[in-house]
């Protein structure tokens, strides 16, 4: 019975955090992402690596990208915290990376960014560059 009681109210609390009001925008998130155009892409590398597959990936791991020895020694696997931080100021957080670009100053595009990174990611953009089997004949 107690048991119950601690669900329910691990289920209420759930709720309440859910659509808070400060919740990242991902529309917002890909106004921000303009920005990364310059040199990125979601599904192919440009002057900097593709982001399709970013969270969860090792940094300076995407094959045949050549990446600073920075980057690539630097250890980091992506993911929300990791990238709110390097992405706050790239050249302080990897010194000696490649990419020279100030960073996103503000926190709530930061936020905004990094929710629509992990979007895109689900879209058929991101699911494109796999070849497909089906194609052979
Ligand atoms: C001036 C070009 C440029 C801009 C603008 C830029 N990047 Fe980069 N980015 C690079 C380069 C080059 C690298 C590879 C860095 C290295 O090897 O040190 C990189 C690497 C990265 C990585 C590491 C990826 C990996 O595979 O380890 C992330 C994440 C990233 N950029 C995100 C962003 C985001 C988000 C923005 C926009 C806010 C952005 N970048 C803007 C050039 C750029």
């Amino acid at each position: 019975m107690n048991g119950h009681r601690l669900l329910l109210a691990g289920a209420l609390t759930l709720c309440a955090i859910a659509p808070a009001h400060g919740a990242p925008d991902v529309v917002r998130g890909e106004q921000v992402y303009a920005r990364c155009l310059a040199c990125h892409a979601l599904a192919f590398d440009r002057v900097g690596p593709h982001h399709c597959g970013l969270f969860g990936r090792v940094a300076g791991s995407v094959p045949n990208f050549s990446y600073s020895p920075a980057m690539k020694d630097s250890h980091i696997v992506w993911n929300d915290k990791t990238l709110d931080r390097f992405l706050s100021s790239p050249l302080k957080t990897v010194p000696g990376t490649s990419m020279t670009y100030d960073g996103v100053s503000d926190t709530k595009d930061r936020g905004d960014l990094i929710a629509y990174l992990r979007h895109a990611n689900d879209t058929p953009e991101c699911a494109k560059p796999r070849p497909a089997p089906a194609n052979r004949r």
